[in-house]
């Protein structure tokens, strides 16, 4: 594999259910160091299996969450709270419930948003996933580095990605996102990548040149961890 910068790591699991392990293992850390941490959680399917083990933890007392800050990363616009397809209900549902965390910021109007988490301190850990086409949250190509938290159009490629969680239901053509700048000044930066179809996005992401065409490559500046697994990379 090519150079990758010295802040980058770069863990391979055998398959999603290591790499779920891998990931609950660092942020389990980075909460046993700073039990009031503030996180910024991504939606989407790879993360799912990682929740998934986070709450298994906190059910069995090995983990507490109670004083974490989960801070939304993107939302679709025009949904009613009660609408299935809001990723606002989604966070809570897979990850702020389950963990048993009573903290949040969500991201609802962008100045109050940005506000909010510049008063927490900043973000201490972003959990991204690795859009298709190389966005991050709803970042989508090109986002330069200093992209503010803001709404967006969505691309052709990201509704065909979200169409898949919504069982039919249409995908909303417009989203508001946690700004590239927000994301790149997290103080550790976390890249969950599971399945082959991520496997060309993810040598472009690590190895080819950092360009907000691929909003992702950008993390490379930051203190990022990259967890994937084998079908993702090898
Ligand atoms: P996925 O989505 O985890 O469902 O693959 C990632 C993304 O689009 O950011």
């Amino acid at each position: 594999m090519g150079n990758l910068p010295a802040g980058v790591t770069l863990k391979i699991e055998a398959d999603a259910q290591a790499l779920a392990h891998a990931a609950a293992d660092l942020i389990c850390a980075a909460v046993q160091q700073k039990p009031d941490l503030s996180i910024l959680v991504a939606t989407g399917n790879t993360p799912m299996p990682t929740y998934a083990e986070l709450a298994r933890r906190a059910a069995a007392g090995q983990a507490d969450f109670s004083r974490v800050t989960a801070v939304q990363l993107d939302e679709y616009l025009g949904l009613t709270d009660d609408d299935p397809r809001s990723l606002w209900g989604w966070m809570q549902r897979s990850f702020v419930a389950p963990l048993g965390i009573t903290r949040t910021i969500r991201l609802h109007v962008p100045e109050e948003f940005d506000r909010d988490v510049a008063a927490l301190g900043g973000l201490d850990l972003a959990l991204l996933g690795l859009g298709p086409n190389g966005h991050l949250g709803f970042n989508e190509p090109p986002s330069p580095p200093e992209s503010p938290t803001r709404t967006v159009t969505l691309t052709p490629e990201s509704l065909e990605s979200n169409r898949v969680y919504w069982n039919g239901l249409a995908v909303p053509t417009g989203a508001m996102t946690a700004g590239m700048n927000l994301i790149l000044s997290a103080r550790q930066t976390v890249l969950l990548v599971s399945g082959a179809h991520k496997r060309g996005i993810l040598r472009c992401t690590l190895e080819g040149d950092q360009t907000p065409n691929l909003p992702a490559s950008l993390l490379r500046r930051t203190a990022l961890t990259v967890i994937a697994d084998e079908a993702a990379w090898l």
